[in-house]
């Protein structure tokens, strides 16, 4: 990049923080549904058979992930004439949906559009990185522009509705699903979920160019035992409304058009038949007016959880805790009219999933034009548009962190003479992830294609899935020839994702023979890491003195690296799920309570730790280097009356005392007021990646109020006392330490939004 646009777009950065901080709410008129689409609801329902009404409570495939559309054949067609089908997922394109519109507006009886859809996750064509890599940027502004640049490519497709944000909270490495969502915490989990919200919906979905978002899993998917994708959830009740829900809540305040139900129970309760989580909480409690649809053949599923005996039941059962739209399993369409002969008292809930199914169609602005989403001539000019590949260099880049740089060994000489290592570098299917959409692979730069200009010898050693190791030879000889050697390595794309637990988060493959033979010739080694969740790598990594997280990071995955790589852009992402020394230690987190026997260094002392592992993660969440230094310095903490009500603002001054531009994550950590509870030693309250020049310096204030350190019990409480105030650089880098005093004692109203769900105003001067 040239020095002056670079620094142009850093100085525009700094200015735009500030602002971006904070997110328009998605105003509540929009949400709630508009006379006009009532009366339609209405008046449509009044002409429904009970089969019509049931084929809008449909989703099925029109193809397959890898074969968009390939089911749509001309028994699919009489079935959408015959108005037994809502909405389609797993089908594309701007010319094909249309032609499937038509059959439905102009040759079903009633004319109503269908709904399409697709997991249109980090992407569409132009592939941004995996969401847990986007959560490392700690840039929400920029995960928003991704979602947009997502559902302008996807609409212009033709479609309405993707299934993201995925916005569970995980815990636990060994559960594939880590690299769909944003790591192990609530306060980032819900920023990132906003602004994908918003992202992909803007704030208004009669706007040009959006997609209806679909929060998802809804409510504890991530919390699956053992990490074993689907398994069940079995936590108290304050781990869920303090750890897994907010991102929920604050879906729900972004506007979130759509929500899934997770595939997996919940102390007990599979979630797609529970009532309390769905009907009462979600609904009754939280007042969410929008569409819930199924996870994919969830409601039949009903019946393999032992919940329901037979699928009768099953569809009762769903319909009952307030599931409006049946994802492929047909158990509504062949079950439901069963179950309501036999209970009368389902009747009306049928006209209320289709009445909200009617509503997200009507606010897509569907009824007034169809085809108002697909656009085949401006299909060819934005997918993977140069724009677009800017917004996702820019990702990738920010996604990117240095979790170990000793000695500065970062940034690389640009005459160095290097052995790149590691088939990972140059596998372009990888780079794109599991939910891939329409991206390319093709379309995706390599890190071996990045270095292509630079003196690079290749060597592809070992790969991850094959156990063949004849290739290390060769890659020793590279090694050997070289200044430095790159090795990259990790997992490929399927080794996370769905259905893709594991239960080693080592290398896997024979990459692990690879790094210790590289090792022994003696040569300095940066370690690239490529993988969709933390890897368990203490012994892996022991004597490396460069270590970059990279994740999955899409189409312009070679160039960002490699910008890194050559001190081009200082890194600047944090870990969004700190980094376990071995597989034993997971679950681990930061946001822990003390216990009464603290883990304690010396081995001699009983406490709460591993007797064959270092106390905590090899690299904590929050952590994540830079090439410049940064002095943390005069907090302050200062209570203001705001509105009646008690706030204070917390400042602190970040300098860059080094000679390069750089960013910086600030992170804010409270403890509650312990008040007979053992509180969580730290939990995110606030962040800010700031662009700060060289020798220069910030002050960043955050405002908190009360209702960011309530505590659940039985409801949101503030609890009075003294509420610990942290500032740093990472969970365990704390520079800055303060102290609030909180008078108040009083439960969280039902409007109000407390916990991490809750946004910190976050200015900068
Ligand atoms: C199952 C996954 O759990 C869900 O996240 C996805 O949206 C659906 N399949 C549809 O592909």
């Amino acid at each position: 990049m040239n020095a002056a646009i670079k620094r142009r777009a850093f100085l525009a950065a700094s200015a735009l923080l500030a602002a971006s901080t904070r997110f328009p709410a998605f105003a509540a008129s929009k949400v709630a549904a508009s006379e006009e689409h009532e009366r339609r609801a209405r008046g449509l329902i009044a002409q429904m058979s009970l089969a019509e009404k049931l084929g809008q409570m449909t989703q099925l495939a029109g193809g397959r992930q890898k074969a968009l559309n390939s089911r749509i054949d001309d028994a699919a067609l009489d079935r959408v004439r015959q108005g037994r089908v809502g909405s389609y997922l797993h089908v594309a394109g701007a010319e094909p949906l249309a032609r499937l519109q038509r059959v439905a507006v102009e040759e079903s009886r009633l004319g109503i559009p269908l709904l399409f859809a697709m997991d249109v996750v980090h992407g569409y064509r132009t592939i941004m990185p995996v969401p847990l890599g986007m959560a490392a940027s700690f840039d929400p502004e920029l995960a928003r522009r991704a979602a947009r640049v997502a559902a302008v490519e996807a609409s212009v497709s033709g479609l309405h509705w993707t299934f993201a944000p995925m916005i569970d909270i995980a815990r636990d490495a060994r559960w594939g699903r880590v690299v769909e969502g944003a790591g192990e915490d609530p306060y980032l989990g819900s920023r990132m979920a906003e602004a994908q919200i918003l992202g992909f919906q803007t704030d208004d979905l009669a706007n040009k160019d959006v997609l209806l978002a679909c929060a998802k899993h809804f409510g504890a998917y991530g919390a699956a035992d053992g990490g074993r994708d689907y398994d069940r959830a079995d936590i108290s009740n304050e781990t869920l409304h303090e750890v897994y829900l907010p991102p929920f809540q604050a879906a729900i305040a972004a506007g979130s058009g759509s929500f899934m139900t997770a595939f997996n129970e919940l102390n007990g309760v599979p979630t797609t038949g529970n009532a309390d989580l769905v009907r009462s909480l979600l609904r009754d409690q939280w007042g969410y007016q929008g569409l819930v649809v199924s996870d994919w053949n969830a409601i039949l599923e009903l019946v393999a959880h032992g919940a329901a005996s037979d699928p009768v039941e099953a569809a009762a059962l769903a319909l009952r805790a307030g599931v409006d739209m049946d994802m492929t399993s047909e158990t509504y369409a062949d079950h439901l009219e069963k179950a309501l002969a036999a209970d009368q008292t389902l009747l009306p809930l049928v006209d209320e999933a289709v009445s909200r199914i009617l509503h997200a169609k009507a606010g897509l602005g569907l009824f007034d034009d169809p085809f108002r989403f697909g656009e085949a001539e401006r299909e060819k000019l934005v997918l993977g548009s140069q724009e677009h590949r800017a917004v996702a260099r820019e990702a990738a880049t920010r996604s990117i962190v240095l979790l170990r740089n000793e000695g500065k060994f970062l940034p690389l000489r640009s005459d160095a003479r290097i052995a790149l290592i590691g088939a990972l570098a140059d596998d372009a299917s990888s780079t794109i992830g599991s939910w891939r959409a329409r991206g390319q692979m093709d379309e995706s730069i390599t890190l071996r294609a990045a270095l292509e200009s630079r003196t690079v010898t290749y060597a592809p050693g070992v790969s991850p899935r094959d156990p063949d190791t004849s290739g290390i030879a060769a890659a020793v000889e590279a090694a050997r020839n070289a200044d430095v050697v790159l090795l990259v390595m990790g997992e490929d794309f399927d080794h996370s994702g769905e259905a893709r637990s594991r239960s080693d988060i080592g290398l896997p493959g024979p990459q692990k023979e690879l790094v210790d033979a590289i090792r022994a010739t003696g040569k300095p080694i940066v370690a690239i890491l490529m993988n969709g969740r933390p890897l368990a790598l203490e012994e892996v990594l022991d004597g490396i003195p460069a270590v970059l997280e990279t994740w999955f990071l899409g189409n312009e995955s070679g160039p960002a690296i490699a910008d890194v790589l050559f001190g081009e852009v200082s890194p600047a992402g944090r870990l969004p799920m700190g980094m376990p020394r071995r597989i034993g230690q997971v679950p681990q987190y930061y946001a822990h309570p003390p216990t009464g026997r603290p883990a304690n260094p010396d081995l001699s002392k009983d406490s709460a730790r591993y007797h064959d592992a270092d106390i905590g993660p090899l690299f904590p969440f929050g952590h994540g280097l830079s090439y410049a230094e940064f002095r943390y310095s005069d907090l302050s903490v200062v209570p203001q009356g705001k509105g009646g009500s008690l706030a204070w603002k917390i400042a602190a001054t970040v300098t860059n005392t080094s000679a390069r531009d750089a960013e910086e994550v600030v992170q804010l950590y409270i403890r509650a007021p312990l008040a007979g509870l053992a509180r969580p030693v730290k939990e995110l309250r606030g962040f800010a990646r700031l662009a700060i020049p060289a020798g220069d310096a910030r002050r960043v204030t955050f405002t908190l109020d009360p209702e960011h350190f309530a505590v659940w019990r039985g409801g949101w409480q503030i609890l009075p006392g003294s509420v610990e105030i942290m500032v740093g650089a990472s969970s365990e880098d704390i520079r800055l330490h303060g102290r609030l005093e909180n008078p108040e004692a009083r439960a969280v109203g039902p409007g109000e939004i407390a916990g991490a769900a809750r946004l910190t105003t976050v200015t900068v001067a």
